[in-house]
């Protein structure tokens, strides 16, 4: 894992908008997040640095890797994506770079489809990086906080190989449901000119083509920013979540009390907490960090994993369940013997 130095607290941005320390840990557990240095870093930058240590610990170099996945929804570029853009840094060569965009589910989405190309034979060793930067992006005024409080920057990768039947990745399992796509969603600047909401249709422009990317009125406005409606995705989030986590045991025939561990995507604590209810999960078997990091969205599981790993709380042959669940709506789950 990798988060940048600088750590903003709930009492920092109460400077910038009407807000509380109190407000934001009451209802999302959030304490601090960290901050990517303005101008120096970007979410491959992160992404690369997490990628060294990953190839580091599992012992491969540039030259073992043999496809990239990148997972995130604050790339550096519209396109190309952060794949290539880490693979240039990194200094590797020639291979297979994809890039996924399914937000918080991204990390789970990503590790199904490492697992497709491990389980076929087709790769050997693949790097996947989820790294978000999205504090160069929220509107810090007090419009934005109920979004802006919660999300923070940072980057976990880790390298997928084949290992023996019966360890690692179980099984996967993803869900997505487009109904209520712009409950969580930025969808400015984008190619959509109000398709699927007419009232944010831009006025036309006074030109026969082009032009509706991105208008002057977006700008005026300041709505380049992104939406939630906080409530509803509460409400679902709940309910996706355990659900997709006893999908995953039972398809593995075992129980909740069978986990060593439960790392949920870190999107609010209150979420995670209902979770651990629902399931009837001790607080051993559940990890949470998001009082430090906020929710870095595809970057939370892999860096939860990490800390978990580097703080003993994951051995060899623990059962761990990854769980996510985010805009899009999409969910996700991944059962690990480990
Ligand atoms: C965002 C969330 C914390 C808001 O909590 P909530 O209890 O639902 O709060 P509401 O949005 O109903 O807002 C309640 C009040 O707090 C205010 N508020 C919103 N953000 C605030 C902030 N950062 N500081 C202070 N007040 C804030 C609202 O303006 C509202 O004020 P009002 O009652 O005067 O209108 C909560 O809905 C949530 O966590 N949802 C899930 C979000 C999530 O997990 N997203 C990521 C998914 S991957």
């Amino acid at each position: 894992m990798y988060v940048p130095k600088n750590v903003v607290t709930n009492h920092d941005l109460t400077r910038v908008m009407d807000t509380s320390d109190e407000w934001i840990q009451e209802r999302t557990g959030i304490k601090e997040r960290h901050y990517a240095t303005r101008f120096e870093e970007t979410t491959t930058t992160m992404g690369v640095e997490a990628a060294k240590i990953a190839m580091e610990r599992a012992r491969v170099s540039q030259s073992d890797i043999d496809f990239i996945i990148f997972t995130t929804i604050s790339p550096d570029y519209y396109f190309p994506g952060c794949g290539v853009l880490a693979q240039r840094a990194l200094g590797i060569k020639e291979i297979g770079a994809l890039d996924i965009r399914n937000q918080c589910s991204g990390f789970i989405y990503a590790l199904s489809v490492a697992d497709q190309f491990i389980k076929t034979g087709m790769y050997k060793n693949i790097l996947l990086l989820a790294a978000e930067l999205h504090s160069y992006g929220l509107d810090f005024s007090t419009r934005g906080r109920n979004v802006s409080v919660i999300f923070g920057d940072g980057a976990g990768a880790v390298v997928l190989q084949p290992t023996e039947k019966g360890q690692g990745i179980l099984s996967t399992h993803l869900h997505s449901d487009g109904s209520q796509a712009e409950m969580l969603s930025m969808i400015n600047p984008g190619f959509h000119a109000g398709k699927f909401v007419p009232e944010k249709r831009p006025a036309n422009p006074d030109q026969p083509y082009g032009g509706l990317f991105i208008t002057k009125e977006l700008v005026e406005k300041d709505d380049v920013y992104p939406y939630m409606d906080g409530p509803a995705v509460f409400k679902k989030a709940i309910i996706k979540f355990p659900e997709v986590i006893v999908e995953a045991l039972a398809a593995n025939d075992l129980q909740p009390s069978d986990l060593k561990l439960m790392i949920p995507h870190q999107a609010n604590l209150r979420i995670s907490q209902m979770v651990q209810q629902k399931l009837r999960l001790r607080d051993d078997q559940v990890y949470n960090n998001i009082q430090k990091y906020g929710n870095t969205t595809a970057a939370s599981i892999p860096i939860a994993l990490c800390e978990a790993w580097e703080n003993g709380r994951i051995n060899d042959n623990d059962l761990i369940c990854l769980a996510a669940f985010g805009s899009g709506f999409t969910w996700g789950s991944a059962l690990l013997r480990w």
